[in-house]
């Protein structure tokens, strides 16, 4: 793998090689090696044109354990606000020989574009585009999944909230059907749902009692308003009391069901911080496989 840039080309004997690889960096650090040296002399820029705390800060992690020189590139203070092109700058930094660039962007497709446009033969890792992919992210709640209950084949699992415009969602459904989820589902309202057609792996539901019967995995999303009309914003009281995963709602699940978010959450309005903090959540586990995920996909684009 040169790149990665989304989830749903890469067959399932590639997903379960970088999570076997995370899951052995992961032991890894358990067991005290904080610091490997396999990325030694390279040079991984973070180029972040939407915000992020936890992608941004564990791919500068990943890439520090592996021994790498990491520029977190400032958008703020850049060429960019001078209205230099995208394209004008990826050349301009390949120029000083970088080996990676791990790229987010509000437009699906920017990772793939940059790849085209390459003149050297930096990778180009996906830290989400737009509604499209946040292929590390996918990656990430597989093993976090995987940990728990190996055997996803006999597992229902469903992604609630603003699927529409998420690109975590996607890529959640590409790890998870690549990887043998036969039962996923997505619920929320039907204005914040994808067309049936864009994702037939998966069941669309709009009651949330409904698509959460049973679910041995409850994957909470936050609402997108930066990429909603104001005029579209839901209520959030309203929201909450359909789409909220609180107390009575977590209990129509499997019993020890999975709590899982993305984040950043908001409390409160898809779920309740009860949940959010209880003995069910796996949240900040997420957080924790983040670091490892990003370290072996680095391992891996880099060839090492
Ligand atoms: N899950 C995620 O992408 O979080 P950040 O926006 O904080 O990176």
């Amino acid at each position: 793998l040169r790149h990665l840039t989304s989830l749903a080309p890469l067959a399932r004997p590639t997903i379960e090689r970088l999570l076997d690889r995370a899951e052995s960096m992961r032991e890894a650090c358990a067991h005290g090696t904080r610091k490997l040296d396999l990325l030694a002399g390279r040079t991984i820029l973070n180029l972040f044109f939407e915000p992020s705390t936890r992608t941004r800060t564990s791919f500068e992690l990943a890439a520090r354990r592996l021994g790498a020189d990491v520029i977190n590139f400032d958008i703020g203070f850049s060429s960019t606000a001078k209205g230099e092109e995208l394209f004008d700058t990826l050349h301009t930094l390949e120029a000083m020989h970088l080996d990676a660039i791990i790229v987010r962007h509000k437009q699906s497709g920017t990772p793939e574009e940059l790849v085209r446009h390459a003149m050297s033969g930096v990778s180009v890792v996906n830290a989400g585009d737009g509604n499209h992919a946040h292929p590390t992210q996918g990656l990430l709640d597989a093993l976090t999944i995987r940990q728990h209950l190996p055997d996803l084949s006999k597992l229902s699992v469903v992604i609630c909230g603003d699927v529409k415009h998420s690109r975590v969602a996607r890529s959640d459904v590409h790890a998870l059907s690549t990887l043998g989820v036969r039962d996923l589902r997505l619920c929320g309202p039907a204005s914040l749902l994808p067309p049936a057609e864009e994702l037939p792996q998966c069941r669309l539901f709009s009651d949330f009692d409904q698509a959460i019967e049973g679910a041995n995995v409850v994957i909470m999303l936050r609402l997108q308003k930066e990429r909603m009309q104001t005029i579209d914003f839901p209520d959030e009281a309203a929201y909450f009391h359909a789409y909220g995963l609180d107390k009575r709602r977590l209990a129509l699940a499997a019993p020890r069901a999975l709590v899982m978010h993305p984040g950043p959450i908001n409390r409160g309005i898809e779920i309740a911080s009860e949940i959010a903090d209880g003995v069910q959540s796996r949240i900040l586990e997420q957080v924790s496989n983040g670091v490892f995920v990003r370290m072996a996909v680095l391992a891996e684009v880099l060839g090492r």
